[in-house]
């Protein structure tokens, strides 16, 4: 994964429980990049998922809960870093149905080595917007945080739901409805 998601990750953990809890999970961890991260570099993606694992031991939140909660972070940092994709007068609703066919292809385009996951748009209203998550590496926690960040960002409400489609969480369904 792109070195972006674990520098803010650290940045993020540093921020809310201190340095010392940074310098634990790296010593646990042990990754081979010794946790020097770099925001261009790119770290495999299961090293994000034992930073989380031993995280969620430690502070008493699962990786799921702490998935959502990076993800709604991550989106702020996301609009201050790439304000070229939001230049158009959005809304929140239009900004995420765009992802599959605006935002993730230029990301693709800036890093061909992104692994991203793909969303199919079933509805799209002035109410409701209902879109499927679909990524061998699960992290449909981590989009439900990048959903309620895009929501903070455009200062909107919504409520979503989220249905696996499948056991393995591999596929899921977001139903997001105008409103709080
Ligand atoms: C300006 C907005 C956005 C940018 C610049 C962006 C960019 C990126 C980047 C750089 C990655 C990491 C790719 C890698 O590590 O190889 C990523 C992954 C991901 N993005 Fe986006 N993204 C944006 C918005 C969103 C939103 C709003 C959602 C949710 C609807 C989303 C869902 C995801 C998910 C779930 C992943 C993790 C990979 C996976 O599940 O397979 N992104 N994105």
């Amino acid at each position: 994964m792109r070195g972006i998601v674990f520098t803010e990750l650290m940045e993020m953990v540093e921020q809310i429980y201190g340095y010392e809890l940074v310098d634990e999970l790296l010593q646990e961890v042990r990754p081979a990049s010794k946790g020097s991260y770099t925001s261009v570099g790119n770290y495999p993606h299961q090293e994000l998922v034992n930073l989380l694992i031993r995280l969620s031991g430690k502070v008493d939140k699962s990786v799921e809960e702490l998935m959502t909660i990076y993800g709604q972070h991550l989106f702020q940092v996301f609009a201050k870093g790439y304000p070229a994709f939001f230049e158009d007068d959005l809304d929140a609703f239009t900004f995420l149905a765009g992802i599959e066919n605006k935002i993730h292809p230029e990301v693709r385009k800036l890093y061909p080595d992104a692994e991203l996951p793909r969303f199919n748009i079933l509805n799209h209203d002035s109410k409701e917007l209902i879109m499927d998550y679909s990524s061998e590496r699960r992290m449909s926690s981590f989009a439900l945080g990048l959903i309620n960040g895009c929501f903070d960002h455009f200062n909107e409400r919504a409520t979503v739901k989220m249905d696996k489609l499948d056991e393995s969480g591999a596929r899921v369904r977001f139903t997001i409805n105008r409103g709080a």
